[in-house]
């Protein structure tokens, strides 16, 4: 099986922190598992997803993103903390996916933010929007503060950096078991 990875960033800056470490999560999941790797990124399909209010999306770029998010084998989904929660543009382009496309489907819970008061936005915002798809979302959740991640976008924390390890982990151990069930 080639497993079809998606990173999927729910930032609105450019350049984004966000973006940034979902990159570097996404490229580190690549280089353990091959198969594919593609990227939706919510600030180059913003002004369309603005106008796109149902299915199928009146562009192809955003049919296409939405399409790729369907079809993955995991998603590394991630976006930064905007007022205590992802940020909206990341749950409207969500909201547009095919709710039973991502059943048993792995998905990485990422996001960034200015204060650690809000590390368990994984826990509390993002972790609940993909189990009502009934996805399987990785155990191991990471939150970075913006400050910490370079513009490489490996984080500079110890700590956060050996969450990253055993997310990374995890999700080759998912994509595995996928395959295996696919075979
Ligand atoms: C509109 C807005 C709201 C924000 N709200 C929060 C917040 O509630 N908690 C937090 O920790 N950071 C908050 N931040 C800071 C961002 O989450 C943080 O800088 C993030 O890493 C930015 O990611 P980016 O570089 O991908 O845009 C907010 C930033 C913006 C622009």
């Amino acid at each position: 099986m080639t497993a079809r990875i998606v990173a999927v960033s729910g930032s609105l800056s450019r350049p984004s922190r966000t973006r940034l470490l979902v990159g570097d999560v996404a490229r580190q999941i690549h280089a353990r598992v091959g198969g594919n790797l593609s990227f939706v990124d919510v600030a180059e399909i913003a002004i369309g997803l603005g106008q796109t209010f149902a299915r199928p999306a009146p562009t192809q770029q955003i049919e296409q993103a939405l399409l790729s998010i369907e079809q993955a084998d995991i998603v590394v989904a991630g976006s930064p903390v905007y007022k205590g929660s992802y940020s909206g543009f990341f749950k409207h382009l969500i909201d547009l996916v095919e709710y039973r496309s991502l059943t048993g489907v792995p998905v990485a819970l990422l996001a960034t933010g200015g204060s650690e008061r809000h590390a368990l936005a994984v826990e509390h915002q993002l972790r609940p929007l993909f189990a009502s798809f009934d996805a399987h979302t990785l155990p191991t959740a990471v939150f970075a503060l913006d400050r910490t991640i370079g513009p490489d976008g490996q984080v500079s924390d110890e700590t956060v950096r050996g969450r990253i390890d055993q997310l990374v982990r995890e999700a080759a151990g998912a994509l595995s078991l996928r395959a295996a069930a696919a075979a």
